[in-house]
């Protein structure tokens, strides 16, 4: 790993006037700081090919790389509104989010789901950004660890050890996601320690391998505190990357 990652999730916004805007801005911010960080941009699927068009006229393709908010497992078929892996990166992705929390709670994926979805970015040759968490309950009721734990073996059991060392994983507890509520970076830093000690019992080739990213809430106030976490290696920021000048601004206190 020899740089980290800021990652934007931009959900279900955006248009075309939107990335005209947002390329123009992120272009002049990257190129006034030579930042040694790797941005990722998630936009919604149908502008991928438009937002690699933007970059790539800004010469920004080398330093922003592009990601899916989703694939269906299957690579092709009768999957009416679906998205497959080989199509996402047909389109200009290189690294497709598996397992969000929103498509956990409002597609209703299951860890099997999530662990075959893995599976299948692998295969179109995507780099999966895994995300994992609890929710409130979870963390009050104690079981925050178990949740986490249970969230990545699934994913090891279907795919397999390696499969961990081809992309990153996210830890964003559910609570924090959009609600302003960030976890303290005592706290993240914990769970952050708890998942890097997970992969270091399967490898400890893996343990230094996979970045591990940070997400909920994540602004460029708070950013600087859980960054100096030895375990946080980027983030996986959702509002805050909806505006490009927050997303530079993020990263600089990676830098
Ligand atoms: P948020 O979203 O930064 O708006 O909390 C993070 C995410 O959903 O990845």
């Amino acid at each position: 790993m020899d740089r980290g990652i800021v990652a934007g999730n931009w959900k279900m916004h955006g248009s075309r006037q939107f990335i005209v805007d947002y390329v123009d801005t992120l272009g002049a911010a990257v190129q006034d700081q030579s930042l040694p960080v790797g941005f990722v941009l998630f936009p919604p699927a149908g502008y991928l090919e438009f937002l690699a068009r933007s970059l790539d006229e800004r010469d920004l393709s080398s330093a922003v790389s592009l990601g899916a908010q989703n694939l269906h497992p299957e690579s092709e078929g009768a999957y009416t509104g679906e998205m497959s892996g080989e199509m996402l990166k047909d389109l200009g992705a290189l690294w497709v989010l598996i397992g969000h929390s929103e498509r956990r709670e409002y597609a209703a994926e299951t860890n099997e789901l999530v662990a075959e979805k893995f599976s299948a970015a692998l295969r179109a040759g995507l780099k999966p950004l895994l995300c994992i968490g609890e929710t409130e309950v979870e963390r009050e009721s104690g079981s925050a660890a178990e949740i986490v734990t249970a969230q990545l073996d699934s994913v090891v059991s279907y795919c397999g050890t390696d499969a961990l060392s081809q992309g990153a994983i996210a830890y964003e507890p559910v609570w924090a996601i959009g609600t302003g509520k960030t976890a303290t970076p005592a706290m993240a830093g914990e769970m952050h320690g708890l998942i890097r000690d997970e992969l270091r019992q399967r490898s400890a080739e893996l343990a230094e391998q996979v970045p591990l990213l940070y997400g909920g809430s994540v602004k460029s106030d708070n950013a600087t505190a859980l960054f100096a976490e030895t375990d946080i290696d980027g983030g996986l920021v959702g509002g805050a990357s909806l505006t490009a000048v927050d997303l530079v601004a993020i990263a600089r206190c990676l830098a």
